[in-house]
């Protein structure tokens, strides 16, 4: 079952958001050459989710990342996901509750997280990075870990930045691309300790993952 809140006004974000939620999905198909499901759990590989955590992904677009991660933490744990996008959120829905899953789904700008102070034991946020201005990146960094919980991991996916993009990609990277030494700054700065990153052998994605103090 998939509870939906606060859809309405929708966040003031500077990001670019994606309202094409279909044709999102499909794009996603098409570059995982039709194996989004390996992709997400090699996503999740990183983020060692545990039964019972409280998860947050940041960004969640159409939710397939939220949905995979529903099933990691089990009926004991909880998994939220926001976007500023409610066509996203919308697919989103549905697709958790075609797969019986509950997931809650906000509408919600990543530079201003609606949630209180230390709630999620794992925030992750992919691709949805490079879609922010600089500004917006380093106010999501550090609501990042204002909402982890003492000790929680933080795990960031985005484009690396190595390869020219033209075509499809190109729209969604005018904000520019985010360079893994960015992503480890911006943890950093945001008050976070890098824990390890690198490639997450898919195109040029790479990874951070980052621990709040304990
Ligand atoms: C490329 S999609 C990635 C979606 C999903 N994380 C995935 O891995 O498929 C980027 C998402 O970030 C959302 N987004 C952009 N700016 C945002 C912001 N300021 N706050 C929250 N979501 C935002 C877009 O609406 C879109 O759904």
């Amino acid at each position: 079952m998939t509870e939906t809140t606060d859809r309405h006004p929708p966040p003031r974000t500077h990001g670019l958001l994606v309202h094409a939620a279909a044709r999102y999905d499909f794009l996603v198909w098409l570059l995982t050459l039709g194996r989004e499901r390996a992709f997400r759990e090699k996503i999740l590989s990183f983020a060692n989710l545990k039964s019972g955590e409280a998860v947050l992904d940041v960004g969640c677009g159409t939710g397939s990342l939220a949905i995979a991660a529903r099933r990691h933490v089990g009926s004991t744990g909880t998994v939220y996901g926001i976007d500023a996008s409610p066509q996203m959120l919308a697919r989103a829905e549905k697709k958790a509750s075609k797969a019986g899953l509950e997931v809650i789904f906000k509408n919600g700008a990543a530079q201003a997280l609606p949630f209180p102070d230390a709630q999620f034991d794992a925030v992750m946020s992919t691709l949805m990075l490079h879609h922010l201005p600089r500004k917006g990146r380093e106010q999501c960094a550090r609501e990042i870990c204002r909402v982890l919980k003492p000790c929680g991991r933080a795990l960031v996916v985005d484009f690396g930045g190595s390869r020219n993009r033209g075509g499809l990609l190109a729209h969604f990277h005018r904000h520019g691309q985010v360079k893994l030494d960015e992503i480890v700054a911006l943890l950093g700065e945001a008050g976070l300790t890098i824990v390890d990153s690198g490639a997450v052998v898919f195109r040029d994605l790479q990874f951070v993952r980052a621990s709040a103090p304990c």
